[in-house]
C-alpha cells in the first residue's frame, strides 16, 4: 500500500542505482516541488548533489533566507546561491509591459542558471551528468509523457566545456500529486513554511508591480505582502485560501490624508482567491476584521501607500495574477 515511507525508500534506491558515483545538479526555486525533489535526491546521494538557487531579487520577504538557511539546515544539502538582483533590476529597468517583463525574467534566469551549472561542471568535472527536476504527475500527463533528457547550451566564457551539455533527468516526483509531495516533504523533515507553501509565480514580485520594477518599489511591496501574509496566517486562513497575491499599482496615485497632511500615494491590491487547480478561481470571502487589520497596518506601516483595495473578480474573467 502507498505510504510516504515506501515512496521515499523506493526513490532513494532508484536514484542511487541511476546515479552511481556520478553527480547531479538541482535548481531550487523556493517552491515545494523543487525542494522535495532536492531533499529526496540529497537523501539518496548526499554530496554528489549540488543545488543552485538564483536570487533574482524578486522574492518575498524572508524567502531567500528560508532556502539559504532553513532548507540547508534541514537537509544538509550543498547549495550554490547566485545573487543576481542587480542583473535582474538592470534588465528590467524601464520595462512596464507584463509580457516583456516575463520574457526578460525568464531569459535572465536561464542565463544565470546555466552559468552556475557551467561553473559547477568546471569545478567538479564531467561526472556531472544529471539534472533533478520536480516534475509532478499532473505535469507528466499534461505534457504527454516527457523525454528524460534536457539540452543545455553552455556559455562561451567558461573554458573547456562542450557547446551543448546533455543532462539525464532525475524526476523522483513523477508519480505523485501535490498533496503527496507535501507529505513526502514533511516525512523528510522539511520546514513547514516550505512544505505548506502556497503557489508563487516564477517571475515573483516582478509581475506584481503594475508599472516599472525598481528596488524601491520591490521593498515597498515586500513590506505590504509580509503584513498581509502575517495577518492571514495569524487568522488561521492559510489553508482556506489558495493564494493571495498582493499587488502594487505603481503607476496609480490617489489623494489621501494622514496625520496633519494630504498624501498622494499608491494603492495596494489584495487578491485572495480560492481554487482547486488555478485554472478557475473565485475571490475569497475573507472576514471583514481580517481585511480591516491588513488595511490599517499596510497604510500605517508602508511608506507611500495610502489605500488598500480588494479584488472581487473571479477567474475567468480575471486571472489570479495581475500581469
Ligand atoms: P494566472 O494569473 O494565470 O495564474 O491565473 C495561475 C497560477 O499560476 C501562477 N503563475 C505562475 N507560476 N510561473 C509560475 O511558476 C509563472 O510565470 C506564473 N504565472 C502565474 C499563479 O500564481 C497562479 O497560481
Amino acid at each position: 500500500s502507498w505510504t510516504t515511507g515506501n515512496v521515499i525508500e523506493e526513490q532513494v534506491a532508484a536514484i542511487r542505482e541511476q546515479v552511481g558515483d556520478r553527480r547531479a545538479i538541482c535548481g531550487l526555486s523556493g517552491g515545494v516541488d523543487s525542494a522535495v525533489a532536492a531533499a529526496l535526491v540529497q537523501k539518496a546521494i548526499g554530496s554528489q548533489l549540488t543545488c543552485v538557487y538564483v536570487d533574482h531579487g524578486l522574492m518575498r520577504k524572508g524567502e531567500t533566507e528560508q532556502v539559504e538557511k532553513d532548507f540547508v539546515a534541514a537537509t544538509g544539502v550543498q547549495l550554490k546561491v547566485v545573487d543576481a538582483e542587480e542583473r535582474f533590476l538592470k534588465a528590467l529597468a524601464g520595462v512596464s509591459d507584463p509580457e516583456e517583463k516575463r520574457k526578460i525574467i525568464g531569459r535572465e534566469f536561464i542565463r544565470v542558471f546555466e552559468q552556475a551549472q557551467a561553473e559547477i561542471i568546471a569545478d567538479q568535472g564531467p561526472a556531472v551528468e544529471f539534472l533533478v527536476q520536480g516534475t509532478l504527475y499532473p505535469d507528466v500527463v499534461e505534457s504527454g509523457g516527457g523525454t528524460g533528457t534536457a539540452n543545455i547550451k553552455s556559455h562561451h566564457n567558461v573554458g573547456g566545456l562542450p557547446e551543448d551539455l546533455e543532462f539525464k533527468l532525475i524526476e523522483p516526483l513523477r508519480k505523485l500529486f501535490k498533496d503527496e509531495v507535501r507529505m513526502v516533504g514533511q516525512e523528510l523533515g522539511l520546514p513547514e513554511e516550505i512544505v505548506q507553501r502556497q503557489p508563487f509565480p516564477g517571475p515573483g514580485l516582478g509581475i506584481r508591480i503594475v508599472g516599472e520594477v525598481t528596488k524601491e518599489r520591490l521593498d515597498l511591496l515586500r513590506e505590504a505582502d509580509a503584513i498581509a501574509r502575517e495577518e492571514l496566517t495569524a487568522a488561521g486562513l492559510d489553508r482556506d485560501i489558495w493564494q493571495c497575491p498582493v499587488v502594487l499599482l505603481a503607476d496609480v496615485r490617489s489623494v489621501g490624508v494622514q496625520g496633519d497632511g494630504r498624501t498622494y500615494g499608491h494603492p495596494i491590491v489584495l487578491r485572495p482567491v480560492s481554487s482547486e487547480d488555478a485554472m478557475t478561481a473565485d475571490w475569497s470571502r475573507l472576514p471583514y476584521e481580517v481585511l480591516a487589520r491588513i488595511s490599517t497596518r499596510i497604510t500605517n506601516e508602508v511608506k507611500d501607500v495610502n489605500r488598500v483595495v480588494l479584488d472581487v473578480t473571479s477567474k475567468p474573467p480575471g486571472t489570479i495574477e495581475w500581469e
